[in-house]
């Protein structure tokens, strides 16, 4: 058997089962389930009803498959909270096949149907059978999926990460489509929260995890900036146990490009307790996030099979800032002369997002990663929308490099991490031109003047950014709050090639999962 998940009350399970004479060879929750399924198997009956008959007495969250040696041919899969994914392989000899995500199986079909909680599939060769804990059969639920099988092919590069960060125009360009109108108005599709619903909200919460945390900070800027709503951004394992004050007023956006973080469905769950409107930004149609959300937001980055999230960040971002101008256009927008400017640097991201991958870029930042191969500690520093650019570039590198790398806004700095600060040590700033660039230079020559190693993310053309860095990371210009989108992407790069410099797998970083279906 397979087991992904927690079983909570398999303690006293195991208990009860050695009083029973079985004896275990692990002290681990997943082996209970197969002692459970043993003792039902030896009652006579079929493997699917041991399973249903097991998964009727375990309290927790589980995605699991079962195969016997007695039923060969033979998967029974259930679950509860945790994301189960059925593929068919063509013809009456189909293969059945199970995951946690749709990418996983791309290469290999595309027919997929979804698991509900506590439903049960038996596969075998061309046939499923989807039944409930008490054995009525059920229809199961098809998913569209419109990604094609080059999305799950490395097309090129050596990696699937690689071309995904090359891939981050088209997919910005994708997530726009059809939402920014030639009119200079937003347009949100299938959003289901109706404009009155949205006009009554006075307090709007952002729920992420990672990377999707790090795209939701931004939305607080925007948020706020152009609409005047107040906003708290939240990390889901945190919001869910710290009491949020919530009602009928409140929206809370849930941002998973999985749409299956169990962290974040369970915060959403907790806030549909308090009557608040739910909304989803997610890269996965029909995830388990998408389908109980009020309203979702699809970013339309196609498939990342890469562990590291790069272009679902951006979009994530992209979709955040089409959320925050929608509901400037509802509310009014608090300086209603930004909004055409808004408008047409929005609609020049994909343009702008290429030009900082050109390949003449790419060797740069490539060069500069060279240089600091044998580097071990690096701190990150932003100020404003810079900071979650910092967290980000931070998380990147940490994440596939497995180098120390800390994120903080650079006012921050002088209240604690600046005693680090020691000469050599490499310092990444995020110095584009926003309002705190003058600001964000002072906290450059505080760490100048203790003989940091500067590398800074500056403009196309900004000398005088570039006058105070070691290194400089180029990027073209755009709307202060529309900077994260691009001055992200050289931080990618510059975490990329590192990780490749040490000879690491970008693509499948150690102790990490792509879709995190456990607390
Ligand atoms: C980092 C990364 C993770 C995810 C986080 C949330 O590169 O991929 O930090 O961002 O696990 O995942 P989703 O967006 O699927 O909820």
């Amino acid at each position: 058997m397979v087991h992904n998940g927690i079983i909570e009350n398999w303690r006293e399970l195991a208990e009860q089962l050695r009083t029973e004479g079985h004896t275990f060879v692990s002290d681990t929750d997943t082996e209970v389930i197969a002692h459970l399924v043993e003792r039902e198997l030896s009652g006579g009956c079929s493997l699917a009803a041991a399973v249903r008959a097991t998964l009727r007495e375990v309290r927790g969250a589980f995605a699991l498959a079962v195969m016997c040696a007695g039923e060969p041919g033979t998967i029974v899969a259930g679950r509860r909270v945790s994301p189960l994914i059925i593929g068919m392989g063509d013809g009456e000899s189909g293969e059945g096949l199970l995951a946690s995500d749709i990418p996983a199986l791309l290469g290999r079909t595309r027919r997929f149907w979804v698991l509900d909680d506590d439903q049960v599939v038996v596969l075998r060769p061309g046939s499923m059978l989807v039944t409930t804990l008490q054995g009525k059969e059920v229809e199961p639920k098809e998913l569209h999926v419109d990604w094609d099988l080059e999305a799950a092919e490395k097309g090129g590069y050596p990696d699937f990460m690689g071309k995904e960060i090359h891939e981050q125009p088209r997919a910005i360009a994708d997530t726009l489509l059809g939402r920014l109108l030639a009119d200079g108005t937003v347009e949100l599709d299938e959003f289901r929260i109706t404009d009155d619903e949205l006009r009554h909200v006075d307090k709007v919460f952002v729920v992420a995890c990672g990377s999707s945390y790090h795209a939701g900070m931004v939305a607080k800027y925007a948020i706020e900036r152009l609409a005047r709503l107040r906003t708290e951004i939240d990390i889901a394992s945190e919001f869910r146990y710290r009491d949020p004050v919530l009602d009928d007023r409140t929206l809370v956006v849930g941002v998973s490009q999985s749409g299956e973080t169990i962290d974040t469905l369970q915060a959403m769950r907790e806030a549909r307790q308090w009557d608040a409107k739910i909304m989803v930004i997610s890269n996965v149609v029909d995830s388990s996030m998408a389908r109980e959300a009020d309203g979702v937001l699809y970013t339309r980055a196609g498939p990342e099979v890469g562990v590291a999230a790069t272009k679902t960040h951006l979009t994530q971002v992209v979709a955040l800032e089409l959320l925050a101008l929608y509901l400037a256009q509802l509310r009014g927008f608090a300086e209603p002369a930004d909004a055409r400017v808004l408008f047409a640097d929005l609609a020049r991201l994909p343009e702008l997002v290429e030009r900082a991958l050109a390949p003449g870029r790419d060797a740069e930042v490539a060069e500069i990663a060279g240089k600091f191969a044998d580097t071990r500690d690096f701190f990150f520093l932003g100020r404003h929308v810079g900071f979650p650019v910092a967290l980000e570039g931070a998380l990147k590198l940490k994440e596939i490099s497995y180098l120390r790398a800390e994120g903080y806004p650079a006012g921050e700095l002088k209240h604690g991490p600046i005693a680090l600060i020691v000469p050599g040590t490499v310092v990444v700033g995020v110095a584009t031109r926003t309002h705190l660039w003058e600001k964000m230079m002072g906290n450059v020559a505080e760490v100048r003047a203790r003989g940091a190693t500067v590398v800074l993310v500056a403009n196309e053309g900004d000398e005088e950014t570039a006058a105070q860095a070691d290194e400089v990371l180029w990027v073209p210009r755009t709307h202060p709050l529309f900077a994260p989108v691009i001055d992200v992407v050289p931080l990618q790069l510059l975490a990329y090639h590192i990780a490749r410099a040490h000879g690491h797998d970008v693509d499948r970083p150690r102790n990490l999962a792509k879709t995190v279906t456990v607390e």
